[in-house]
């Protein structure tokens, strides 16, 4: 069972199914994903470990529905997940509550009754360094709760979801915000593998620097020096020091003329596009948005694999009623539409994200082919 941040759960969602391609996620209720197949530990980790979305795993997991079953019902399906563990040792109870409490239910309580049984089947209990950890969720939205061995963590404070773009050593308004740049970047790419990330306008690196901290290939490119020196200067800062051991550029370039501004060893490698292109008088000369994402569409076909996926952010009017319709704040939806169509491009997927009471954001997902 897959547990999401309650960011943008539609998003995250469709993070989780693009790094788990093999599997299909059901929602029991809003942020509790039931997978169709029992994925590895290990790939569960990698997954929590480069998504932005995901709070945790709960491997083997056992549920209960409080409307129509009972906190003894939860403990006998625990007693039976504990008893199947191949693993004895150390074991802590870790419980979050998700969407609000559950009446009449204490996780504290239920947390200290697992333990026994734990204790029971020759655990021993440690709070602070365990070798093992369950995790309990209380599900107030659904009255679900949950309880399973845990990967990743309930723990906010860490990851991406508390990092701020503004720590980096180069940050401008136009900075995105790393949970969606890091969701986008892995909705367009997927697993972590040999193929590259391509960000051709990176401004601040927003992408490129959740690419490269990811272990993911990747190649970022501004025409403005400044841009592309505090791309470098970020991704540094985010390395720690260390050195990246995948590989990664960052070039002074037009994303218009991708197959001159990017080296040979980078063409035919590239698996997902991440763009957040300029809008507003100053971006581009005299080209206009369209012109600009056309350009860099088409240069793009030029370089990408096959099957590649491109990410598009684009901002437009907030939704206030919740009509459904799509207004953005440069230029026509069906002009859009129709630029990307035109470019090889089918929409796979859109989400609108709110930034302020002015500003919201489309991301759209597409899949993109590339040009011989
Ligand atoms: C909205 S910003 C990108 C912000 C970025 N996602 C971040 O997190 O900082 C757009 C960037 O596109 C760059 N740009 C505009 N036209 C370009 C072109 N033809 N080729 C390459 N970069 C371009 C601008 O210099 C600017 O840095």
């Amino acid at each position: 069972m897959a547990c999401l941040r309650g960011w943008h759960v539609a998003l995250a969602t469709a993070e989780v199914e693009a790094l788990a391609p093999q599997t299909k996620f059901v929602a029991m209720s809003p942020r509790l994903l039931v997978s169709s197949s029992q994925l590895e530990t290990t790939e569960l980790q990698q997954i929590i470990t480069c998504s932005s979305g995901l709070q945790c795993f709960l491997d083997n997991y056992v549920s209960i529905n409080l409307e129509h079953e009972t906190i003894e019902d939860l403990l006998e399906k625990v007693t039976q997940m504990i008893q199947g563990a191949k693993f004895k040792g150390s074991l802590a109870v870790r419980t979050m509550r998700i969407d609000g409490r559950i009446n009449g239910f204490s996780t504290q309580t239920t947390a200290g009754k697992i333990g026994s049984i734990a204790v029971a089947e020759q655990f021993t209990i440690d709070l602070e360094t365990p070798e093992i950890e369950i995790g309990l969720i209380a599900d107030g939205g659904s009255n679900i709760v949950a309880c399973g061995w845990l990967v990743g963590n309930f723990d906010d404070s860490i990851g991406t979801a508390n990092r701020r773009a503004t720590e980096r050593p180069f940050f401008r308004p136009i900075s995105l915000d790393p949970r969606l740049a890091r969701l986008a970047v892995n909705l367009a790419c997927g697993p972590i593998d040999t193929q590259a990330v391509l960000d051709p306008m990176t401004g601040t690196g927003g992408f490129a620097v959740e690419a490269v901290m990811m272990g993911r290939r990747c190649v970022a490119v501004d025409m403005n020096q400044a841009m592309v020196d505090g791309t470098t200067q970020n991704i540094a800062w985010a390395l720690q020091g260390q050195s990246a051991e995948n590989d990664y550029q960052v070039i002074t370039g037009d994303a218009c003329e991708l197959s001159e501004t990017l080296e040979e060893s980078w063409h035919g490698q590239i698996s997902g596009i991440v763009l957040d292109p300029p809008y507003g008088r100053n971006s581009h000369g005299s080209q206009s948005h369209y012109d600009l994402i056309g350009k860099t569409l088409q240069s793009a076909r030029m370089v990408i694999g096959n099957n590649a996926k491109l990410v598009l952010i684009v901002p437009i009017i907030p939704d206030k009623d919740d009509t459904g319709e799509i207004e953005l704040l440069h230029g026509h939806w069906e002009e859009l539409k129709q630029l990307l169509s035109d470019c090889g491009s089918t929409i796979n997927g859109q989400w609108k994200e709110h930034v302020h009471g002015s500003l919201s954001r489309l991301i759209l997902l597409v899949s993109i082919a590339p040009l011989d």
